[in-house]
């Protein structure tokens, strides 16, 4: 659950102009800003932007909606994903709101016992000169270590237990994953003499540790156990620090240990991610792809290494729909980030990155060198292997291409090909995005026809002018009846005016969003796209007024023809007799 005040406030910082001219080239025309439209194929710019209303809308194939809408329906986004993306380019933290209860308020004291032995690591660190002569030795500054707040936990049972209490109870530091009761029921620290890396979440919190040991022993590195905070499967060292070094990250790298990326960061080389000694696992790809659009992922040379990038690949192909990137580079046998970017230099690295192998590369060599490709019967195993990896990828023009490549590759049709990628298909299949389905999308109509269609009545003249102008709302007096008018729309109205008294810098596409996925929001979304005719050019807000007074005349005749019906059938209250008695003055005294 995204709290809906979060959906506000990023709208109100989102530009639309800004998100779609990254992926359309914009131009502006008057007010608003226009292309050829994304959604369909079309010589001449139908696709209308409106910086004002923070909307789009084709007057050629009907597509429309807000600046989420669009990621939604461009870049073939979830709305969480929609979400994430602008938040992303706000630089906002989207929030969520936990099913049961406000979970993130019971780990407050496991964040903050985090924290202070953080502190803890850091200041030991200074006060040992062993320690500080090994991160020197691998070539780093005091600069980086305090960057990536590098710390030193003591070779001694009790040194951090001893220095945070009684801040914090055994228990906390417990389940923390800082300390570890012994079967005799006493309590010891978990890190003993080991350089601390310390792990943190997105938000720049400590939620867990890995330390290595100093020199030789066993084991090398120890990480913090999971905890309720700290989960291994998700976390990505470094992600913080590498968006912190970034105004604006492009791709990431990701590599294997704690040091390749404080080695890199070493030498400027700020972009690189670790998994915390798992394999790369779906939950990572999702989380990195939500930060960037492309990932390049560094495994050894040997056979190893290649057979944990097919691994990696198999994970990444069910993400990469169209917009994402992923490559693979190989490093030289018995190199690591760490020592290849010492030995190469900053530049001679990058130059290196720039080479890794695209991954619709890797996995047509990965399958070429599986599979002999001579013989009929070994063009078959590839082609249903490479057939059964693809069914598992988004549509798109990615996979359209890997289709025909492998259909040549097996000497079949892409057409017989694509049918063996749609075998079995179905169930988890995301939806065929906006590409491939241009113009005849279900549930779409040309929204110019739509709302011609549209019998202006005057309710929904009032929610057109609300939708298209939000601070309207701001002026207006005498609206409550509306919530229990008889009238068709009236109570939506009332809805609509509530919502933006309540929230009054509500953009249309803010206001829009409130009403997503309900036949009411597409019934708004209609009347967002509402022109006045042109003969019309009375001011927006005397529109409103008029609309507005012949719905009260509209509502009065209703009600009073309801409590005539029911007077005739049954006994009216007195409150009722009295409104009749009203409404039936008021009609003698001059309708509409
Ligand atoms: P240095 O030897 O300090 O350069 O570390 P490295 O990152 O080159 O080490 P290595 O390639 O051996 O390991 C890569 C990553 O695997 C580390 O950063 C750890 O996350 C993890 N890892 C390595 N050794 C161990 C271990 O003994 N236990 C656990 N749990 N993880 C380990
Ligand atoms: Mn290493």
């Amino acid at each position: 659950m995204i709290p809906q005040h979060f959906i506000d406030e990023l709208l109100a910082r989102t530009d639309i102009v800004e998100v779609i001219n990254g992926r359309v080239t914009l131009k502006k025309q008057g007010r608003e800003y226009a292309a050829c439209c994304p959604f369909h194929g079309e010589k001449t710019p139908s696709f209308f932007v409106s910086p004002t209303k923070q909307f789009y809308h084709c007057f050629g194939c009907g597509a429309h909606g807000t600046a989420i809408t669009f990621l939604m329906e461009h870049d073939n986004l979830s709305f969480p994903e929609a979400i994430e993306e602008l938040a992303r380019l706000a630089g906002m933290e989207v929030p969520r709101e936990q099913g049961t209860g406000d979970r993130a308020e019971d780990h407050r004291p496991l964040y903050d016992a985090l924290e202070a032995a953080a502190e803890h690591y850091v200041r030991a660190l200074r006060h040992n000169h062993e320690a500080v002569d090994y991160l020197k030795a691998r070539g780093l500054t005091g600069e980086i270590a305090r960057d990536f707040r590098l710390g030193f936990a003591e070779d001694r049972w009790d040194g951090l237990i001893s220095a945070l209490s009684p801040r914090f109870d055994d228990k906390t530091l417990i389940e923390a994953g800082l300390a570890i009761r012994k079967e005799g029921g006493q309590v010891y620290d978990r890190f003993r003499g080991r350089i601390m890396f310390p792990i943190r979440d997105t938000r720049g919190r400590v939620i867990g540790f890995g330390g290595r040991i100093l020199g030789k022993g066993e084991p090398k590195y120890l990480n913090s156990p999971e905890t309720p905070v700290f989960h291994k499967g998700q976390q990505l060292y470094g992600l913080f620090e590498a968006r912190k070094a970034a105004t604006r990250l492009e791709q990431l790298l990701v590599v294997e240990g704690y040091m390749d990326v404080i080695a890199l960061a070493q030498h400027g080389i700020t972009h690189a991610v670790a998994t915390l000694g798992t394999s790369t696992t779906r939950d990572h790809l999702e989380r990195l792809f939500r930060v960037v659009p492309r990932l390049v992922f560094c495994f050894d040379g040997d056979a190893a290494g290649r057979k944990a990038a097919w691994r990696a690949l198999e994970q990444a192909l069910p993400v990469m729909r169209d917009g994402r990137e992923a490559a693979f580079l190989f490093l030289p046998e018995g190199e690591d980030p760490d020592t290849l970017v010492r030995t190469l230099g900053a530049e001679g690295f990058r130059e290196r990155e720039a080479t890794a192998q695209a991954l619709s590369d890797t996995f047509l060599d990965g399958l070429k060198a599986r599979y002999d490709a001579h013989t009929r019967e070994g063009r078959a195993r590839l082609g249903s292997e490479g057939a059964k990896l693809l069914r598992a990828m988004p549509e798109g023009l990615l996979k359209t291409q890997l289709v025909n490549d492998l259909a040549r590759l097996c000497a079949v049709s892409p057409e017989q090909f694509a049918r063996q990628t749609e075998a079995h298909a179905g169930h988890d299949q995301p939806p065929p995005s906006a590409v491939d389905q241009p113009v005849a999308r279900p549930g779409r109509r040309p929204a110019t026809a739509g709302t011609q269609r549209l019998a202006m009545t005057p309710a929904r003249l009032a929610l057109a002018l609300l939708v298209r102008e939000p601070g309207l709302a701001a002026g207006l007096k005498d609206w409550d009846y509306l919530a229990a008018s008889p009238v068709p729309g009236a109570r939506l109205l009332a809805q609509v005016i509530e919502t933006l008294r309540t929230s009054p810098h509500l953009t249309t596409a803010g206001l829009l969003e409130r009403w997503r996925d309900s036949d009411e929001g597409r019934f708004l979304l209609k009347l967002a796209q509402w022109q006045p005719p042109d003969a019309e050019d009375a001011p927006p807000a005397r529109m409103l007024s008029d609309a507005l007074t012949r719905l009260r005349h509209l509502h009065d005749e209703q009600r009073a023809s309801e409590l005539l019906e029911k007077a005739s059938a049954a006994d009216l209250s007195a409150a009722e007799k009295e409104e009749l008695k009203r409404l039936l003055s008021a009609r003698h005294g001059g309708g509409p």
